[in-house]
């Protein structure tokens, strides 16, 4: 045999070599990545689920909420806690306090106002002495029926929604955010 003859027998099995070796790792690499999609795609599909889906994720809070016994409301305004059932996507939050309402009775006629100051957002209070609503942050000032009356606040107490229940028995109140900082009343 000659020597080039032996130099092709000893290069011919290392490329056969080199080739199986390449296959093997691209067979390798794929069985590995299709067995990687099917675990991890339903997980991903799971976890993507209402977003895919266009699935509303936030939800609660606006109906109408009971807050009292229509007869403890008056002349004086009452403040009341708002809760609410919050379920997102993978979560149900049971009686999460959504917000809150002054309640106040003129002239017969109900008014409900949020307490988030229209402002920047800080809780309104009410104030015997003045008997206004007033806030503390930089000093807006409210009449009674919600009319803007001094400060920076750039409209009136935002109205919420009410209705009574049960034959006039109960108040019930829908809660609701508005944008601060602007003279119209925005629906966040
Ligand atoms: S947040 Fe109420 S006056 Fe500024």
């Amino acid at each position: 045999m000659s020597d080039e003859a032996k130099g092709q027998d000893t290069q011919t099995p290392s490329e056969g070599d080199d080739t199986r070796r390449a296959f093997l790792k691209v067979g390798v690499g794929a069985l590995g990545a299709g067995l990687a999609a099917v675990v991890v795609a339903p997980a991903l599909r799971y976890s993507l689920w209402p977003l895919a889906e266009g699935v509303e994720v936030t939800s609660g809070g606006d109906e109408f909420v009971v807050v009292g016994k229509r007869d403890q409301f008056g002349a004086v305004p009452v403040k009341v806690d708002i809760f609410a059932d919050r379920v997102d996507a993978w979560n149900r939050t049971k009686n999460v306090k959504i917000g809150s309402a002054w309640v106040v009775e003129l002239d017969g006629q109900l008014h409900a106002f949020s307490s988030v100051c229209p402002h920047l957002g800080c809780a309104v209070d009410y104030e015997a002495e003045s008997d206004k609503f007033v806030c503390p942050c930089h000093d807006s000032a409210f009449g009674l029926d919600g009319a803007h009356e001094a400060g920076p606040s750039p409209r009136p107490l935002d109205q919420l929604e009410f209705e009574e229940q049960q034959d006039g028995k109960l108040l019930a109140i829908r809660f609701e955010r508005f944008k601060q900082g602007i003279e119209d009343k925005v629906k966040v």
